[in-house]
């Protein structure tokens, strides 16, 4: 089977410091020799990470909405008018910037105006995930309530400090609906008949709703179309919009992996009515989901998948593989974007991405794309969230699928459970990148060896990013082997260190995980460092994401 059929199937120096992942830090000068290296380029400075990469994405999809983020007004669960309360807590934290919801393949069989009004007015709609959810699944997922709309979702992420991005619906709605999706939200208060229904419910003031998405996946739940059908619709949709005064930035449906033809096709159409269709797109998404285990043994969308929690070293070296791929997928579809716009102005948001499991390790049984996030998702998450850093001049958003109860989640709720994933502190520990001006960095370290399936593989064997802010700079790394560290020279080409802290996730198990039961297996654990120079030393523990955070003079 196919993804596509699946989601058809639905809709139907030299002085150092050691850290080590069991001892913790010890502040004896280092004596051993170092086999990595970690060089960073201040007069290199790639450009400013946008703080969207960092960004989220939430469907109304089995427990992603009703129970995760929405527990109800009356609930005996701590709730913000309704939305959880500790998953707003810890989005705080993480500084989550942006937000995609409805979908995902749902978005495209929504209808925005069932979720304005009256709560206990509003319809109750088949969900687009129905039919793949299973007898025993709350009503509520698979008969959408509509108690959170429009209003309760971008309530929620003023709540956060998030820009809302919101993605409309091509495949089964006209364009008239689109443009007064934005009026409800945007317009200002008094108006328009739909600014004073926004204004009913609490709302008087716009929403400034800037991103759009101009239907999602529209190769396949959105729609079927050809890269040539979906254009043709992108420019119809996007050719007039009110703005309010606020630049919209739409962002168009693009391909899934390497799907290099819809790109090209996508692209050639849009500009066939001349180049300046290219300002209509702010964006040009990107999915890439790393599912395929089968280590090339089949293509087949269920056999291809791995486990989420009982893996061997070969399952984790397999799925860093096809995580890896975002690197050659970014320069890909950007080299891509460059036949078409010279400028570059057009830029890659890679609004799904994230390890797919099959089915068999939900939180909450019954729970569908429900998967528990291990140390491998975690080394997977800050391996990609650096491939993102590297790539700040193109990559403008991305969005991890999903947030809460889905795929690769920062977080899993049921009832009154609540607990951070791996997932979840990866982002925590990586929130400094944001905004912050991205440094070239060059990690050498020795290339990893291990056994796939009788035949010899590698992968590197440590990397990561830089970035500067002001007088803070961030280096976050990811060792990728099960059983080896590195001792890595980071040295600063260009600055020195007044003072330093570094957070570590780690476990002597590749499989460690956090549940509603233990929830404190895998945290970031910090620690100050006294360092000085530009020149230092750092241990890299097995299976480990870290996080520098150094003051310079
Ligand atoms: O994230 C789950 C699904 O994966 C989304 O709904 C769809 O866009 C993608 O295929």
């Amino acid at each position: 089977m196919k993804r596509r059929d699946f989601l058809h199937k639905g809709a139907l120096g030299t002085a150092g410091f050691i850290l080590s992942s069991n001892t913790g830090w010890s502040p004896a000068p280092v004596s051993q020799t170092t086999d990595s290296r970690i060089e960073v380029l201040f007069d290199e400075p790639l450009g400013t990470i946008s703080r969207n990469i960092y960004g989220h994405f939430a469907e109304n999809l089995s427990g992603v909405l009703y129970d995760g983020i929405w527990v109800g007004k009356k609930s005996r669960i701590p709730n913000i008018n309704g939305l959880r309360k500790e998953l707003i807590e810890h989005m705080r934290k993480i500084k989550a910037p942006v937000i995609r919801y409805p979908g995902g393949c749902f978005a495209d069989s929504y209808d925005w105006r069932d979720g304005i009004g009256l709560a206990e007015k509003r319809p109750r709609r088949t969900n687009f995930w129905a039919n793949a959810e299973s007898e025993k699944a709350p009503s509520s997922h698979r008969y959408d309530p509509n108690a959170v709309g429009t209003n309760e979702f971008v309530h929620f992420c003023k709540l956060i400090g998030a820009e809302p991005y919101l993605a409309a619906n091509v495949r089964s709605l006209p364009a008239s609906a689109f443009y007064q999706w934005v009026e409800y939200c945007n317009s200002p208060a008094g108006s328009t008949t739909l600014a004073d229904a926004r204004a009913a419910a609490g709302y008087a003031e716009p929403f400034r709703v800037k991103y759009w998405g101009v239907g999602n996946e529209s190769w396949g739940c959105g729609g079927e179309f050809t890269p040539q059908e979906y254009a043709v619709e992108f420019r119809r949709y996007a050719t007039w919009l009110p703005g309010y005064g606020d630049e919209l930035r739409l962002i168009a449906s693009g391909p899934n992996t390497d799907d290099w033809n819809w790109t090209r096709e996508f692209l050639g159409e849009v500009v066939r009515k001349g180049p300046g269709e290219l300002h209509r797109i702010y964006g040009m998404a990107l999915h890439h989901y790393a599912w395929n285990l089968s280590r090339g043994k089949t293509q087949d969308w269920e056999a291809g998948k791995g486990d989420a929690l009982k893996f061997d070293p070969v399952d984790w070296y397999e799925l860093l593989r096809e995580g890896e791929r975002m690197e050659g997928l970014i320069t890909g579809h950007w080299q891509i974007l460059g036949e078409f716009d010279h400028e570059h102005r057009v830029k890659l948001i890679v609004d799904e991405w994230g390890p797919w499991y099959r089915p068999g390790s939900e939180a909450t049984p019954g729970n569908l794309l429900e998967q528990i996030p291990t140390l491998r998702d975690a080394v997977f998450s800050g391996m990609t969230l650096d491939i993102f850093n590297g790539h700040s001049d193109k990559v403008a958003m991305a969005n991890c699928a999903q947030l809460i109860n889905c795929l690769n989640n920062l977080y899993l709720a049921h009832e009154d459970k609540f607990v951070i994933t791996p997932v979840g502190h990866v982002f925590e520990l990586y929130a400094s990148h944001q905004g912050g001006n991205a440094l070239r960095s060059i990690f050498s370290a020795p290339t990893l060896h291990y056994d796939r399936d009788g035949k010899p593989a590698s992968f590197w064997g440590l990397h990561g990013s830089a970035s500067v802010r002001d007088k803070n700079l961030t280096i976050t790394a990811v060792n990728p082997s099960t059983n080896e560290s590195r001792l890595a020279e980071i040295a600063l080409r260009g600055a020195s260190v007044k003072g330093a802290t570094i957070s570590l996730i780690s476990d002597s198990d590749i499989h460690a995980h956090n549940t509603f039961e233990q929830r404190n297996v895998v945290v970031p654990r910090t620690k100050p460092l006294s360092l000085s120079g530009g020149t230092f030393v750092v241990e890299f523990p097995p299976a480990s994401v870290a996080a520098l955070n150094i003051q310079l003079n």
